[in-house]
């Protein structure tokens, strides 16, 4: 094994774009091409991690020396964070999880009815994973112990466009402090930037901290080496 920041440290991360199923064919799905989440799997290995990658739909394949578990849909990626995260130190979630998902699947290929010209879905909300695995690891914090029950480190992503009314940064504040993740990675994406893209620029913030930790843009793998250091320097 490698020496780096991260050796001896489990890292968990998520990564790509869920589809959640209408039928045996079909899905909603979003456009995450998996990248950003790849890199930073590559980086933290590159550190030293021994890296588990939750993989949804991604565009591109998972670096060597990273133990893969398929997580297609949003309730997949749940059961698989559920199990994982207690065992890991960190936990990124970089995953673009759907908010909604068709409240049925059908069992057999849907079937166009003669004259049907439109079709109504009922969608039912998905469970916010990154929210639900900060609330269980600070459930089991006690207050006679100093270190943090595992994952010690759990960051999000936030991609955000500002208006007249707030900046990107504000909005990044305030999905923080919704969620409670000790890092932030905010992305603005007014310009079309990040998705499915080579390059990212990203902004860092910490629960912790009323200034932003760290501002960075370049490849995705850049924004990763990044990020990667910045987790492990709070670790
Ligand atoms: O609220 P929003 O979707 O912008 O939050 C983005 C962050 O929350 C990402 O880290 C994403 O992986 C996570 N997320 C989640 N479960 C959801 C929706 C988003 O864990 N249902």
């Amino acid at each position: 094994t490698r020496m780096g920041p991260l050796t001896g440290r489990k890292v968990l991360i998520s990564a790509g774009g869920t589809r959640e199923p209408l039928d045996p064919v079909r899905f909603l799905g979003n456009s995450s091409s998996g990248k950003q989440g790849v890199a930073l799997a590559a980086a933290a290995r590159r550190a030293g991690a021994e890296v588990t990658l939750l993989a949804a739909h991604m565009d591109v394949a998972p670096p060597a020396g990273v133990k893969v578990i398929p997580t297609p849909t949003a309730a997949d990626l749940q059961a698989a964070v559920t199990k994982q995260a207690p065992s890991h130190d960190v936990l990124i979630m970089a995953a673009a999880v759907a908010d909604y998902r068709p409240e049925s699947v059908a069992e057999a290929k849907m079937k166009k009815g003669p004259g049907e010209n439109s079709l109504t879905l009922t969608l039912v909300e998905n469970p916010d994973i990154l929210a639900e695995a900060v609330a269980k690891r600070n459930a089991k914090r006690r207050p006679s112990q100093r270190k943090k029950p595992r994952p010690r480190l759990i960051a999000g992503f936030a991609a955000e466009t500002g208006d007249k009314e707030h900046s990107v940064l504000e909005y990044g504040q305030a999905k923080l402090e919704k969620k409670q993740c000790d890092l932030l990675f905010v992305n603005d994406v007014s310009g079309g930037a990040g998705f499915g893209r080579d390059d990212n620029a990203v902004t860092i913030l910490a629960l912790d901290q009323d200034t932003p930790v760290a501002e960075v843009a370049g490849s995705k793998d850049d924004v990763a080496e990044t990020m990667i250091r910045t987790i492990a320097d709070r670790l």
